[in-house]
């Protein structure tokens, strides 16, 4: 073993920021984290045992509880439930001889659930130590479940249980585009004549030399081209560039986030298959823009978990690209302009989208979320000025430096421009990716993707908006329908309650734990989801979801617990017959029955009379 740890170790240059990674790879090496290789780890990198234990306790698909040799996780969200997840799971379970939840008593197989897997256009999906196999049916079920028992190494695996389909349905600028790899870097450079030029010539602008001029005109086009973030705040592109630009220090990072998380969502997952030099040129871009002609620059990819299948294909993207001079030192002939990317792999966490989780991720903790301000853009990864964009952001940005901002801006709406790519599942004929200019209607992506007898749409997954028929003439837009490119579709065969139910379920196991209101707040949420499912609700508990919405927006710590009851709001409001139906009692009962929990305590003591029972008003 210790050799084993050894090389990674060394692979990794003995570095604490890299510890996730580390102990990503133990876990390949060995099966699981033991506690050894916890205590080797942690006196090698010279950290404390408890902080890398509690790295290994945090992120859901690193194991420190025994070796096993086949880890299987079923995909979960509600659209791999649609597509009958749950009795292929039973199922396999059975082959298998194995419990949901509980580790086969021989060591070999392990079966659960992980929430969505980003592969909603072909689920129901699985995760076999960590690689995804989409389009699971009873065929594939024999096979895998084949496989193991014959012990089959996974690198083994037939290829073509592994093959994950694009599915682009719709192109427009950002998926038909025609640009080369280094077009948009060209275009940059060329804004300050810093090609043409000698790298220390003067530009027309009294003193500053062409490739700061190169970068400044550059921001100016991101600014006019009014790009947002595609990540769902919707945050200005050119400003939070200029931020960072701005910012003090000799170091600066860009760091792309393709945590993709969010339940319904994975146009990422496309992008990173079909577009990947247009995310690291983006990103080069960016770097250029905030001044790595100045100082040092440095990107990351932040990739889920999830798509550990795409891991080595990028890795081969930047391998070319730095063949081709459009990563590394001096950057296509402009000396200074050095910059390269890194990839590091996520494992599990949904927080780690949140951008500051992501950077404490990052730099090899646990995901949770920092105290803001300060803001990335001064103080970032290693608190030094930081750039954190979406996939999606830095294709557009890349667009808009080839094309030029206003060209982008003439595409789209007056608030919102240019395209917003979409991922569509769920009860529809043809779900895949969606590219529309901003402003089309929800009913046009339902007529295009095949959608018949919809009653509702959820709209940037379980954090986003829940609409009903009455509102598909809504327009994709950060002014209206706002989206980080979940488009989830529910026909009149689908219960409303049990789709919200899901997702609060999602929120529960995905909250981090760092804050009670949330904790608490979406274990609760849970819980009464659970009751009222069971038969047991009244109408004190749909009261007490809107109680409990206010307690998580007023004093949650991040977005996941502020968000974390708007499933169940949306759908309390526009389909509360579906939570009606289920309900015990129409009546405003507590959820706990105080007089009768104390019938126990009336027997022991040999009374009944009318002062051992609390009244209405005492309960
Ligand atoms: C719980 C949570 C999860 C998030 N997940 C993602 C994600 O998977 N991808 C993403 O780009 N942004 C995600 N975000 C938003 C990021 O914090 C951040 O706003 C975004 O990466 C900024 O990029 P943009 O300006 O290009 O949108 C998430 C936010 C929260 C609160
Ligand atoms: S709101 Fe939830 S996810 Fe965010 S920090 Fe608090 S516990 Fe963690």
């Amino acid at each position: 073993m210790t050799h084993e740890l050894q090389s990674i170790l060394a692979r990794h240059h003995d570095d604490p920021t890299r510890l996730l990674q580390v102990l990503r790879e133990v876990q390949e090496a060995l099966s699981w984290i033991s506690p050894e290789s916890i205590d080797y780890v942690a006196d090698q990198l010279n950290l404390p045992r408890a902080r890398v234990e509690g790295v290994a306790g945090f992120y859901s698909f690193l194991h420190t509880n025994a070796a096993c040799r086949y880890r299987l996780l079923f995909s979960d969200n509600i659209t791999d439930r649609m597509l009958g997840n749950q009795a292929l799971l039973a199922a396999l379970c059975e082959k298998l001889w194995v419990e949901r939840g509980h580790l086969s008593e021989d060591g070999l197989v392990s079966i659960d659930t992980t929430s969505c897997t980003g592969l909603c256009d072909q689920g129901p999906a699985l995760l076999v130590n960590g690689w995804a196999i989409p389009r699971l049916d009873a065929a594939r079920l024999d096979q895998i479940a084949e496989l193991i028992l014959a012990q089959t190494p996974v690198a083994q695996w037939p290829g073509e249980l592994f093959a994950v389909e694009d599915n682009i349905r719709r192109a427009d600028i950002l998926l038909g585009h025609e640009l080369q790899p280094g077009d948009a870097l060209r275009a940059a450079l060329s804004r300050g004549g810093a090609i043409e030029a000698a790298a220390n010539a003067r530009s027309w602008r009294e003193g500053i030399p062409t490739a700061e001029q190169g970068a400044l005109t550059t921001l100016e086009e991101i600014k006019k081209s009014n790009l947002r973030g595609r990540g769902g705040a919707g945050f200005t592109t050119g400003l939070k560039w200029e931020a960072c630009r701005n910012a003090r220090g000799p170091l600066r990072y860009v760091v792309c986030n393709a945590d993709e998380g969010e339940p319904g969502t994975f146009k990422d997952r496309v992008l990173l298959t079909a577009q990947a030099d247009l995310v690291f040129e983006g990103m080069t871009v960016c770097a250029y823009a905030i001044g790595a002609s100045a100082g040092k620059t440095k990107g990351f990819l932040y990739l889920r978990g999830e798509y550990r299948h795409l891991l080595d294909p990028l890795n081969e993207v930047l391998a070319r690209r730095r063949a081709a001079n459009l990563l590394g030192k001096g950057i296509l002939g402009q000396a200074g302009f050095d910059f390269d990317i890194e990839i590091h792999l996520g494992a599990g966490a949904y927080v780690c989208g949140e951008e500051s989780a992501l950077i404490e991720s990052l730099e090899g903790k646990r995901g949770i979320p920092r105290n803001r301000p300060p803001y990335p853009v001064t103080h970032g990864y290693l608190q030094r000025p930081t750039t954190v964009n979406n996939v999606e952001t830095f294709c557009a940005a890349a667009l808009v430096s080839a094309q030029g901002g206003d060209w982008y801006r003439s595409i789209g709406t007056t608030k919102s421009a240019g395209t917003k790519v979409l991922s569509v599942s769920g009860d529809c004929a043809r779900p895949g990716i969606y590219e529309y200019p901003f402003g089309v209607t929800v009913r046009q992506v339902l007529e295009d993707c095949g959608a018949a007898n919809t009653l509702a749409v959820q709209i940037s997954g379980p954090s986003g908006v829940c609409i009903a028929v009455d509102e598909f003439d809504r327009r994709i837009a950060f002014e209206d329908l706002a989206t980080a490119g979940a488009f989830m579709v529910f026909d009149a065969s689908r219960d409303m309650f049990e789709v919200a139910r899901n997702f609060a379920h999602f929120f529960a196991h995905e909250s981090c734990g760092f804050c009670t209101p949330c904790r608490v707040g979406t274990a609760m949420l849970r819980t009464t989801m659970d009751k009222i499912a069971e038969g047991h609700g009244t109408l004190y508990d749909l009261a007490e979801i809107e109680k409990l919405d206010r307690v998580l927006n007023q004093s949650a710590h991040c977005g996941l617990g502020h968000t974390a009851c708007n499933p169940t709001l949306d759908t309390l409001k526009r389909f509360r017959p579906s939570y009606e139906r289920r309900l015990k009692s129409q009546d405003f009962e507590p959820a706990f029955d105080l007089d009768g929990a104390l019938a126990a305590a009336r027997r022991m003591t040999g009374r009944d009379d009318a002062g051992a029972h609390l009244s209405t008003e005492d309960a």
